[in-house]
Protein backbone atom coordinates (compact mmCIF):
# COMPACT_ATOMS: atom_id res chain seq x y z
CA UNK A 1 0.00 0.00 0.00
CA UNK A 2 1.56 3.25 -1.21
CA UNK A 3 2.22 5.41 1.97
CA UNK A 4 0.23 9.08 1.95
CA UNK A 5 1.23 11.69 3.88
CA UNK A 6 -1.47 14.63 4.69
CA UNK A 7 -1.02 18.03 6.12
CA UNK A 8 -3.85 20.99 6.32
CA UNK A 9 -6.77 18.10 7.08
CA UNK A 10 -8.52 20.16 9.59
CA UNK A 11 -8.76 23.45 7.59
CA UNK A 12 -12.28 24.13 5.40
CA UNK A 13 -10.69 22.48 2.18
CA UNK A 14 -9.01 19.74 3.79
CA UNK A 15 -12.46 19.00 6.38
CA UNK A 16 -14.62 18.34 2.37
CA UNK A 17 -11.37 16.55 1.42
CA UNK A 18 -11.79 14.26 4.39
CA UNK A 19 -15.37 14.10 4.16
CA UNK A 20 -15.39 12.86 0.82
CA UNK A 21 -12.62 10.65 1.44
CA UNK A 22 -14.69 8.74 4.33
CA UNK A 23 -17.50 9.01 1.94
CA UNK A 24 -16.04 7.11 -0.64
CA UNK A 25 -14.21 4.94 1.50
CA UNK A 26 -10.72 6.22 -0.22
CA UNK A 27 -8.59 5.32 3.19
CA UNK A 28 -9.33 1.76 2.99
CA UNK A 29 -6.54 1.58 -0.03
CA UNK A 30 -3.60 3.63 1.48
CA UNK A 31 -1.68 3.78 4.54
CA UNK A 32 -2.09 7.21 5.58
CA UNK A 33 -0.30 9.43 8.16
CA UNK A 34 -1.39 12.82 9.31
CA UNK A 35 0.88 15.21 10.03
CA UNK A 36 0.06 18.87 12.16
CA UNK A 37 2.52 21.92 12.15
CA UNK A 38 1.26 22.55 15.85
CA UNK A 39 -0.26 19.34 17.62
CA UNK A 40 2.61 16.28 16.06
CA UNK A 41 2.43 13.13 18.96
CA UNK A 42 -1.14 13.82 19.50
CA UNK A 43 -3.78 11.08 18.56
CA UNK A 44 -4.96 10.99 14.73
CA UNK A 45 -8.82 10.82 13.75
CA UNK A 46 -10.00 7.29 14.44
CA UNK A 47 -9.75 6.95 10.25
CA UNK A 48 -6.19 7.07 10.36
CA UNK A 49 -3.62 3.89 9.92
CA UNK A 50 -1.18 5.36 11.82
CA UNK A 51 -2.64 6.74 15.05
CA UNK A 52 -0.12 9.28 15.65
CA UNK A 53 -0.14 12.94 14.27
CA UNK A 54 3.75 13.38 12.48
CA UNK A 55 5.47 17.02 12.39
CA UNK A 56 4.72 18.98 9.35
CA UNK A 57 7.95 20.66 9.44
CA UNK A 58 9.90 17.25 9.72
CA UNK A 59 11.65 16.74 6.46
CA UNK A 60 12.31 13.23 7.80
CA UNK A 61 9.34 12.46 8.58
CA UNK A 62 7.33 13.55 5.13
CA UNK A 63 10.34 11.97 3.08
CA UNK A 64 8.62 8.29 4.40
CA UNK A 65 5.55 9.11 2.40
CA UNK A 66 5.45 8.00 -1.44
CA UNK A 67 2.89 10.82 -1.82
CA UNK A 68 2.11 13.93 0.33
CA UNK A 69 -1.62 15.48 -0.03
CA UNK A 70 -1.80 19.08 1.30
CA UNK A 71 -4.28 21.38 2.01
CA UNK A 72 -2.30 23.47 4.31
CA UNK A 73 -2.06 26.66 1.89
CA UNK A 74 0.60 28.67 0.19
CA UNK A 75 2.61 29.20 2.83
CA UNK A 76 3.59 25.56 4.05
CA UNK A 77 4.19 25.05 0.43
CA UNK A 78 6.46 27.66 -0.25
CA UNK A 79 8.53 26.61 3.15
CA UNK A 80 8.76 22.60 2.78
CA UNK A 81 8.46 21.54 -0.56
CA UNK A 82 11.59 23.34 -1.50
CA UNK A 83 13.39 21.55 1.30
CA UNK A 84 11.85 18.20 0.78
CA UNK A 85 13.07 18.38 -3.09
CA UNK A 86 16.39 19.51 -1.87
CA UNK A 87 16.62 16.92 -0.07
CA UNK A 88 16.07 14.26 -2.50
CA UNK A 89 12.55 12.84 -2.12
CA UNK A 90 11.14 11.77 -4.87
CA UNK A 91 7.67 11.19 -4.09
CA UNK A 92 4.18 12.53 -5.47
CA UNK A 93 3.30 16.60 -4.06
CA UNK A 94 -0.33 16.74 -4.74
CA UNK A 95 -1.39 20.51 -3.50
CA UNK A 96 -4.54 22.59 -3.12
CA UNK A 97 -2.61 25.81 -3.25
CA UNK A 98 -1.55 27.67 -6.10
CA UNK A 99 2.12 28.52 -5.20
CA UNK A 100 3.30 25.81 -8.22
CA UNK A 101 0.34 25.87 -10.06
CA UNK A 102 2.71 27.80 -12.73
CA UNK A 103 5.75 25.99 -12.35
CA UNK A 104 6.97 24.60 -15.37
CA UNK A 105 7.34 21.20 -13.86
CA UNK A 106 3.88 21.02 -12.35
CA UNK A 107 0.73 20.04 -13.66
CA UNK A 108 -2.68 21.90 -12.47
CA UNK A 109 -5.39 18.68 -12.14
CA UNK A 110 -8.67 18.44 -13.19
CA UNK A 111 -8.80 14.48 -14.62
CA UNK A 112 -12.48 14.99 -16.29
CA UNK A 113 -11.02 17.82 -18.68
CA UNK A 114 -7.32 16.94 -18.44
CA UNK A 115 -6.37 13.38 -17.91
CA UNK A 116 -4.35 12.70 -21.40
CA UNK A 117 -2.43 15.65 -19.62
CA UNK A 118 -2.23 14.15 -16.30
CA UNK A 119 -1.30 10.76 -17.67
CA UNK A 120 1.05 12.05 -19.63
CA UNK A 121 3.18 14.23 -16.91
CA UNK A 122 2.87 10.79 -14.90
CA UNK A 123 4.45 9.09 -17.44
CA UNK A 124 7.35 11.18 -17.98
CA UNK A 125 8.09 11.38 -14.35
CA UNK A 126 6.11 14.80 -13.29
CA UNK A 127 6.08 14.54 -9.71
CA UNK A 128 4.12 17.76 -8.70
CA UNK A 129 0.09 17.70 -8.98
CA UNK A 130 -1.61 21.11 -7.95
CA UNK A 131 -5.21 21.30 -7.70
CA UNK A 132 -6.53 24.53 -9.87
CA UNK A 133 -7.96 27.84 -9.44
CA UNK A 134 -11.28 27.04 -7.94
CA UNK A 135 -13.12 30.05 -10.58
CA UNK A 136 -11.33 28.10 -13.62
CA UNK A 137 -12.28 24.25 -12.27
CA UNK A 138 -15.69 24.82 -12.15
CA UNK A 139 -15.88 26.73 -15.58
CA UNK A 140 -13.70 24.42 -17.33
CA UNK A 141 -16.24 21.60 -15.87
CA UNK A 142 -19.09 23.18 -16.86
CA UNK A 143 -17.70 23.95 -20.65
CA UNK A 144 -15.59 20.82 -21.03
CA UNK A 145 -16.92 19.51 -24.30
CA UNK A 146 -16.28 22.94 -25.99
CA UNK A 147 -12.88 23.20 -25.13
CA UNK A 148 -12.66 19.04 -26.04
CA UNK A 149 -14.40 20.20 -29.58
CA UNK A 150 -12.23 23.15 -30.08
CA UNK A 151 -15.12 24.81 -30.54
CA UNK A 152 -13.80 28.15 -28.36
CA UNK A 153 -12.56 31.26 -30.19
CA UNK A 154 -12.41 33.04 -27.03
CA UNK A 155 -14.61 33.61 -23.83
CA UNK A 156 -15.15 36.18 -21.45
CA UNK A 157 -16.33 35.19 -17.40
CA UNK A 158 -17.92 37.61 -15.27
CA UNK A 159 -17.74 35.89 -11.79
CA UNK A 160 -19.81 35.54 -8.91
CA UNK A 161 -17.68 34.26 -6.38
CA UNK A 162 -18.56 32.82 -2.73
CA UNK A 163 -17.23 34.29 0.27
CA UNK A 164 -15.95 30.93 0.93
CA UNK A 165 -13.01 31.60 -1.88
CA UNK A 166 -11.51 33.99 0.55
CA UNK A 167 -11.51 30.96 4.00
CA UNK A 168 -13.90 30.42 6.65
CA UNK A 169 -13.13 33.69 8.32
CA UNK A 170 -14.89 35.14 5.22
CA UNK A 171 -17.88 33.07 5.24
CA UNK A 172 -18.25 33.81 8.67
CA UNK A 173 -17.67 37.80 8.34
CA UNK A 174 -20.22 37.78 5.83
CA UNK A 175 -22.87 36.53 8.33
CA UNK A 176 -22.39 38.70 10.73
CA UNK A 177 -22.97 41.33 8.31
CA UNK A 178 -25.95 40.08 6.99
CA UNK A 179 -27.24 39.92 10.98
CA UNK A 180 -26.09 43.65 11.71
CA UNK A 181 -28.07 44.79 8.30
CA UNK A 182 -31.15 42.35 8.97
CA UNK A 183 -31.68 43.56 12.78
CA UNK A 184 -32.26 47.26 11.65
CA UNK A 185 -35.47 45.57 9.60
CA UNK A 186 -37.54 43.02 11.41
CA UNK A 187 -41.06 42.89 10.00
CA UNK A 188 -42.77 43.03 7.10
CA UNK A 189 -45.81 45.09 8.59
CA UNK A 190 -44.03 48.25 7.00
CA UNK A 191 -46.21 48.47 4.48
CA UNK A 192 -46.23 51.83 2.57
CA UNK A 193 -43.75 53.11 -0.05
CA UNK A 194 -42.38 55.92 1.70
CA UNK A 195 -41.04 53.01 4.89
CA UNK A 196 -39.53 50.75 2.42
CA UNK A 197 -37.44 54.39 1.45
CA UNK A 198 -36.76 54.94 5.45
CA UNK A 199 -35.64 51.19 5.89
CA UNK A 200 -32.91 51.46 3.14
CA UNK A 201 -31.45 54.72 4.21
CA UNK A 202 -31.11 53.44 7.62
CA UNK A 203 -29.68 49.96 5.49
CA UNK A 204 -27.33 52.12 3.80
CA UNK A 205 -26.01 53.81 6.76
CA UNK A 206 -25.53 50.45 8.46
CA UNK A 207 -23.81 49.29 5.61
CA UNK A 208 -20.84 52.02 5.60
CA UNK A 209 -20.32 52.63 9.57
CA UNK A 210 -18.50 51.20 11.79
CA UNK A 211 -20.89 48.27 13.03
CA UNK A 212 -20.15 46.27 9.81
CA UNK A 213 -16.97 44.11 10.45
CA UNK A 214 -15.38 44.59 7.09
CA UNK A 215 -12.16 42.81 8.48
CA UNK A 216 -11.63 40.53 5.63
CA UNK A 217 -13.39 41.83 3.43
CA UNK A 218 -12.49 45.53 3.35
CA UNK A 219 -15.52 46.50 2.24
CA UNK A 220 -19.15 45.19 3.16
CA UNK A 221 -20.07 42.65 0.98
CA UNK A 222 -23.82 41.59 2.92
CA UNK A 223 -26.26 43.39 0.51
CA UNK A 224 -23.04 44.79 -1.64
CA UNK A 225 -20.76 43.31 -3.89
CA UNK A 226 -16.84 43.73 -4.60
CA UNK A 227 -15.53 43.64 -7.97
CA UNK A 228 -12.03 43.03 -7.18
CA UNK A 229 -10.43 39.37 -6.16
CA UNK A 230 -7.14 39.15 -4.74
CA UNK A 231 -4.14 41.60 -5.59
CA UNK A 232 -3.17 43.64 -8.96
CA UNK A 233 -1.26 42.29 -11.77
CA UNK A 234 -0.53 43.99 -15.31
CA UNK A 235 -2.80 45.69 -17.38
CA UNK A 236 -5.52 46.45 -14.62
CA UNK A 237 -6.21 42.67 -14.28
CA UNK A 238 -6.41 41.33 -10.82
CA UNK A 239 -5.12 38.31 -10.39
CA UNK A 240 -7.91 35.78 -10.33
CA UNK A 241 -8.72 37.45 -13.16
CA UNK A 242 -5.56 36.56 -14.66
CA UNK A 243 -5.67 32.86 -13.89
CA UNK A 244 -8.51 32.55 -16.09
CA UNK A 245 -6.21 32.60 -19.34
CA UNK A 246 -3.29 31.36 -17.69
CA UNK A 247 -4.73 28.40 -15.75
CA UNK A 248 -7.22 27.22 -18.25
CA UNK A 249 -4.47 27.33 -21.02
CA UNK A 250 -1.98 25.18 -18.71
CA UNK A 251 -4.81 22.70 -17.54
CA UNK A 252 -5.43 21.87 -21.40
CA UNK A 253 -2.00 22.06 -22.31
CA UNK A 254 -1.47 25.14 -24.52
CA UNK A 255 0.95 27.21 -25.20
CA UNK A 256 1.20 30.82 -26.09
CA UNK A 257 1.31 29.70 -29.94
CA UNK A 258 -2.27 28.34 -29.78
CA UNK A 259 -3.50 30.06 -26.42
CA UNK A 260 -7.11 30.55 -25.92
CA UNK A 261 -8.01 34.11 -24.54
CA UNK A 262 -10.01 33.94 -21.52
CA UNK A 263 -11.05 37.31 -19.82
CA UNK A 264 -13.56 38.85 -17.72
CA UNK A 265 -14.07 40.93 -14.52
CA UNK A 266 -14.00 38.35 -10.88
CA UNK A 267 -16.51 39.89 -8.66
CA UNK A 268 -17.11 38.73 -4.91
CA UNK A 269 -21.04 38.27 -3.84
CA UNK A 270 -22.76 37.61 -0.56
CA UNK A 271 -22.93 33.93 -1.36
CA UNK A 272 -21.49 31.25 1.15
CA UNK A 273 -19.62 28.69 -0.91
CA UNK A 274 -20.85 28.75 -4.39
CA UNK A 275 -19.07 30.49 -7.38
CA UNK A 276 -21.30 30.94 -10.67
CA UNK A 277 -20.07 32.83 -13.92
CA UNK A 278 -21.50 34.22 -16.41
CA UNK A 279 -19.97 33.51 -19.85
CA UNK A 280 -20.05 35.45 -23.71
CA UNK A 281 -18.07 32.47 -25.69
CA UNK A 282 -17.10 33.28 -29.23
CA UNK A 283 -17.58 30.08 -31.05
CA UNK A 284 -14.83 29.40 -33.79
CA UNK A 285 -18.12 27.80 -35.93
CA UNK A 286 -22.01 28.25 -36.09
CA UNK A 287 -23.05 25.06 -34.01
CA UNK A 288 -26.59 25.08 -33.35
CA UNK A 289 -27.60 25.30 -29.85
CA UNK A 290 -28.94 21.32 -30.07
CA UNK A 291 -25.02 20.50 -30.93
CA UNK A 292 -23.80 22.44 -28.10
CA UNK A 293 -25.92 21.25 -25.73
CA UNK A 294 -25.00 17.54 -26.79
CA UNK A 295 -21.06 18.69 -26.45
CA UNK A 296 -21.69 19.88 -22.89
CA UNK A 297 -23.73 17.29 -21.69
CA UNK A 298 -22.00 14.46 -22.79
CA UNK A 299 -18.62 15.29 -21.90
CA UNK A 300 -18.45 14.24 -17.89
CA UNK A 301 -20.75 12.36 -15.20
CA UNK A 302 -21.53 15.85 -13.71
CA UNK A 303 -22.29 19.00 -15.90
CA UNK A 304 -26.10 18.94 -16.29
CA UNK A 305 -27.39 21.55 -18.94
CA UNK A 306 -30.57 23.26 -17.26
CA UNK A 307 -33.22 24.53 -19.83
CA UNK A 308 -33.46 27.97 -21.01
CA UNK A 309 -36.62 28.91 -19.06
CA UNK A 310 -37.31 30.44 -16.14
CA UNK A 311 -39.08 27.45 -13.84
CA UNK A 312 -35.54 25.52 -14.63
CA UNK A 313 -33.33 27.83 -14.25
CA UNK A 314 -34.85 29.19 -10.38
CA UNK A 315 -34.65 25.41 -9.15
CA UNK A 316 -31.58 23.97 -10.63
CA UNK A 317 -29.29 27.20 -12.07
CA UNK A 318 -28.31 28.83 -8.54
CA UNK A 319 -26.18 29.09 -5.72
CA UNK A 320 -28.81 27.48 -3.13
CA UNK A 321 -29.35 24.58 -5.36
CA UNK A 322 -25.98 23.30 -6.34
CA UNK A 323 -24.18 24.49 -2.51
CA UNK A 324 -22.78 21.23 -1.46
CA UNK A 325 -23.36 18.74 -4.13
CA UNK A 326 -20.99 18.16 -7.26
CA UNK A 327 -23.68 18.62 -9.49
CA UNK A 328 -22.22 21.36 -12.63
CA UNK A 329 -25.30 22.97 -13.54
CA UNK A 330 -24.98 25.26 -16.75
CA UNK A 331 -27.87 27.00 -18.24
CA UNK A 332 -29.19 30.19 -19.95
CA UNK A 333 -27.57 28.70 -22.84
CA UNK A 334 -28.85 31.24 -26.31
CA UNK A 335 -27.41 32.42 -29.27
CA UNK A 336 -26.83 36.39 -28.40
CA UNK A 337 -27.99 39.38 -30.66
CA UNK A 338 -24.36 40.35 -30.89
CA UNK A 339 -23.88 37.07 -33.76
CA UNK A 340 -24.42 33.48 -34.60
CA UNK A 341 -21.56 32.72 -33.23
CA UNK A 342 -21.83 34.46 -30.06
CA UNK A 343 -23.11 32.17 -27.07
CA UNK A 344 -24.60 32.98 -23.70
CA UNK A 345 -24.23 30.38 -20.98
CA UNK A 346 -24.38 30.59 -16.85
CA UNK A 347 -22.83 28.43 -15.04
CA UNK A 348 -22.95 27.41 -10.47
CA UNK A 349 -20.65 24.68 -9.03
CA UNK A 350 -19.55 24.28 -5.39
CA UNK A 351 -16.04 26.11 -4.68
CA UNK A 352 -15.54 23.77 -1.96
CA UNK A 353 -16.03 20.34 -4.27
CA UNK A 354 -15.09 20.72 -8.07
CA UNK A 355 -13.58 23.91 -6.81
CA UNK A 356 -11.09 22.42 -4.58
CA UNK A 357 -11.34 19.12 -2.81
CA UNK A 358 -12.26 17.01 -5.67
CA UNK A 359 -10.00 17.35 -8.21
CA UNK A 360 -6.55 16.31 -5.48
CA UNK A 361 -9.23 13.91 -3.92
CA UNK A 362 -9.33 11.89 -7.82
CA UNK A 363 -5.53 12.70 -8.30
CA UNK A 364 -4.90 10.76 -5.38
CA UNK A 365 -6.97 8.01 -6.49
CA UNK A 366 -5.12 8.14 -9.79
CA UNK A 367 -1.95 8.18 -8.25
CA UNK A 368 -3.02 4.97 -5.73
CA UNK A 369 -4.46 2.71 -8.41
N1 LIG B 1 -9.32 32.55 -5.40
C1 LIG B 1 -10.60 32.02 -5.23
C2 LIG B 1 -11.54 33.03 -4.62
C3 LIG B 1 -10.63 30.80 -4.36
O1 LIG B 1 -11.05 33.99 -4.01
O2 LIG B 1 -12.73 32.90 -4.76
C4 LIG B 1 -9.52 29.82 -4.53
O3 LIG B 1 -9.42 29.22 -5.78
Amino acid sequence: MKKVGFVGWRGMVGSVLMGRMQELNDFSSIDSTFFSTSQSGQAAPEYVTNKTLQDANSIAELSKMDIILTCQGGDYTSAIHPKLRESGWNGYWIDAASTLRMKENSVIILDPVNRKVIDQAIDSGVKDFIGGNCTVSLMMMALGGLFENDAIEWLTSMTYQAASGGGARHMKELLTQMNTLGQTFTGMDQDQASDILEVDRIITETMNSKSMDTTCFSAPLGGSLIPWIDSPVDLGQTKEEWKGVSETNKILGRNQDNLIPVDGTCVRVGTMRCHSQAFTIKLKKDLSIEEIEKMISSHNDWVKVIPNNPEATRTALTPAAVSGNLEIPIGRLRKMNLGDRYLNAFTCGDQLLWGAAEPVRRMLNILVN
